[in-house]
């Protein structure tokens, strides 16, 4: 009896008390909620110096980079470090078979040789502002959820139109804690970024798709960038004459490095976590959502990795597009993985267990709460089979290149006369950015692939028509078809494409409206849209479920310190440097050095080649001020913040706030954590910055811009 009771309360503990290091703060709400937690655990600074609206604080030297990672000032000139796979996409799209800054770096030596990155932005978080209750206004679930939603945009829009006006900001209201709170943010964005300074993949790379997701860890994970200002320091469009953006505030560089249990703190823009879902929704992503997305993705990667090998051109083409798949890829398969290590539908069914007991017991919480979790199962139940169509859709349709961009041309065709000039000035744009990185030979194959596996196992009431024609016309010979499609289109050739553009009038939508490509996405798209309908339904009844739950949990399990769900806003989570036990035996130390990096070494594999320059500086111990104290070069460490894709890039502080490193991945044991976190498992990734910084001065020679930096010992 005893021993039972005993096991229920550490299950309860367990998943209800929550680790000091679980959770990603808002940073307007640390005085309230964390302050004295982080004293505790050895922060030196107060919530005021981290987070202030009136004078500088260190949430001004942090900024969201291009949309979907963290980046922070490192300079009074406008410079700013983020990670290289972060930079990736900007290091691609600047390279080419005679320039190839991916295998071989790239450093402007000074600022005339910085290379602009049209479309790119850098936006910095001027306030937070709780405006919950002026959303919220009146509304109950009395309305419909399509209702809801519509007051509630109309009225963000207002109060985003009102904190804005006037200004040259721009402003988000954004959702918390799945409907049941709202938060303004006030921005200032920046359109002229440039690329400073970028190490070859084979330190910003280094370990590549193998070691992705994994520790220990010896990337050289980062990139460097500037923003630059009007001459009067604000946003503008790229000019020549801009000149270097002055931030209010930038971050000191510590030269000491961490030692295990150092505090240390996480400051960006995490993207996306989803750590209250009922034990349903685990299932459906640990084995139905998850597995689809691997298998699709396994099949998706052959393909494009057969073709990079044989050909410089295809690599350098799909070097970017192949890591973005690849890494979501390895992480889901994590995912799987660590759900069932830990047993998550179980867990989440002990805490439904103690949720609904407790419910059971009070009246009111019974009529208010007592249909939640049955609801949620009868959802979810309806959900499952739309669900595992639209997965092996978007993972194997929507991933075949050439039906996506035909499909794009369906607004030329819709586009009125009187804007038609400026569409086509866009389409063209469009065009040229689809063919510099295309390869339609490659996109064949993956054509065949995908449909294959897309038929072979969903169910035939939920194939687009398109199928009937492959098995009648086609007698289910798929390269025939492909051919064909490939053959006949317009979208397959970039010379086809542009001639139409480039003499586009009206009458020629029936070129459009005739090719294979074009007739076979409509196909496709328009099944998709045909069940839409009802997959919103579904969503919609989820998304209001979600919402009560995530209101009930807090009233009827207050012990719990609860934090919202990541949603790409600002937050702060904070942890100590640390190891851990991930499997049975294997302890893992909480730093790795260069001596680690020539130790994997491998120059007959892709991923692990060390450049030569680098392999002599570490034979010579040129370490210069970069060494610790032990005498080596450390390259990363690990520390217990609780992350998420969207902190890659972010700033890992030490006590004083200080930066000490840059965050960059989560490791193999803790990849669950975006549904179920386990503080025993889960560790930031983070480069040490004395690894960049050597990067920089020793291996790249670039030492000026050391010299831009604020150095402390
Ligand atoms: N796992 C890292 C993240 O999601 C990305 C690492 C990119 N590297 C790679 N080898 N694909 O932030």
């Amino acid at each position: 009896m005893k021993k039972t009771i005993c096991i229920a309360f550490l299950i309860l503990n367990s998943s209800f008390l929550i680790f000091a290091e679980e959770g990603m703060w808002i940073p307007s709400l640390l005085k309230a909620l964390n302050e004295t937690d982080m004293q505790k655990l050895g922060c030196k600074l107060s919530a005021d110096e981290i987070y202030n609206i009136n004078k500088s604080s260190l949430k001004d030297g942090v900024l969201q980079f291009a949309g979907g990672c963290t980046g922070e000032m490192i300079s009074a000139e406008g410079l700013f470090i983020t990670n290289h796979h972060c930079g990736y996409g900007q290091i691609q799209a600047h390279s080419s078979v005679d320039h190839d800054y991916l295998t071989n770096g790239f450093w402007a030596m000074n600022k005339k040789d910085e290379l602009t990155c049209p479309g790119i932005t850098v936006t910095f978080i001027v306030r937070i502002e709780d405006v919950t209750s002026k959303i919220l206004d009146g509304i109950d679930n009395s309305i419909s959820e399509t209702k809801r939603d519509s007051i509630i945009m109309a009225r963000g829009k207002k109060i985003e139109k009102e904190s804005t006006d006037g200004t040259h900001y721009n402003a988000r209201v954004k959702s918390f804690f799945y409907g049941n709170e709202f938060y303004l943010f006030v921005m200032e964005t920046f359109k002229d970024v440039r690329m400073v300074g970028a190490p070859p993949e084979s330190i910003g790379k280094f370990g590549g798709d193998t070691d992705n997701w994994m520790w220990p860890r010896h990337t050289g994970d980062f990139s460097l960038f500037r923003v630059y200002a009007d001459k009067d320091n604000n946003p503008a469009d790229y000019s020549p004459d801009n000149v270097p953006f002055k931030q209010r505030y930038f971050f000191p560089i510590s030269l000491k490095g961490v030692q295990e249990n150092d505090f240390t703190m996480v400051f960006g823009f995490p993207g996306r976590t989803t750590e209250y879902l009922p034990s349903e929704a685990v299932e459906l992503i640990q084995k139905v959502s998850d597995p689809i997305k691997v298998k699709a993705r396994t099949a998706r990667l052959a393909v494009w990795e057969e073709d990079m090998k044989k050909s410089t051109e295809v690599r350098i083409k799909y070097a970017s597009k192949y890591a973005g798949v690849s890494n979501y890829h390895k992480k889901w398969a994590g995912e799987i993985r660590g759900l069932e290590r830990a047993d998550g539908i179980k867990v989440k069914q002990e805490i439904e267990k103690t949720f609904m007991e407790r419910v059971s017991k009070n009246p009111e919480w019974s009529k208010k709460y007592g249909t939640i979790l049955s609801d949620f199962e009868t959802a979810y139940k309806k959900l499952t089979p739309y669900q595992k169509v639209l997965d092996y859709y978007s993972e194997t349709i929507n991933a075949i290149e050439i039906i996506k961009f035909a499909n794009s041309y369906r607004s030329l065709i819709d586009t009125k006369p009187e804007e038609l000039a400026k569409k086509l000035e866009a389409m063209k744009a469009g065009e040229k950015a689809f063919f510099k990185d295309y390869n339609s030979g490659t996109d064949k194959k993956l054509f065949v692939a995908m449909l294959k596996i897309y038929y072979e196992n969903v169910d035939k009431s939920m194939h687009p028509d398109f199928f009937k024609t492959i098995e009648s016309k086609y007698k289910g010979d798929y390269e025939k078809y492909a051919e064909k499609i490939f053959k006949k289109s317009i979208f397959s050739s970039e010379g086809k494409v542009s001639s139409l553009l480039n003499g586009y009038s009206a009458d020629k939508a029936k070129v459009i409206k005739n090719d294979p490509a074009y007739i076979l996405a409509q196909s496709a798209f328009g099944f998709y849209g045909s069940i839409g309908p009802q997959y919103s339904v579904l969503t919609n009844e989820i998304s209001r479920l979600q919402r009560d739950y995530m209101y009930a949990l807090k009233v009827v399990i207050p012990e719990k310190k609860y934090y919202p769900d990541a949603n790409s806003t600002l937050r702060l989570s904070y942890g100590k440097v640390d190891g851990y036990e991930g499997r049975d035996a294997v302890e893992f130390n909480y730093y790795t050095t260069l001596d680690g990096v020539i130790e994997k070494e491998d120059s007959t594999s892709s991923e692990f080649k060390v450049p030569k320059k680098l392999h002599d500086l570490y034979e010579k111990k040129e370490y210069g001020q970069y060494a610790d104290k032990d005498g080596k070069v450390h390259v990363a460490f690990i520390a217990s913040q609780h992350i998420t894709g969207g902190n890659s890039g972010s700033p890992v502080l030490d006590a004083s706030g200080n930066l000490v490193g840059v965050a960059f991945d989560s490791n193999w044991e803790g990849v669950q954590s975006d549904i179920m976190y386990d503080g025993s498992q889960v560790r930031a990734i983070i480069l040490d910055i004395r690894y960049a910084l050597f990067v920089i001065d020793k291996f790249a020679g670039d030492t000026q811009l050391v010299k831009e930096m604020k150095l402390v010992q």
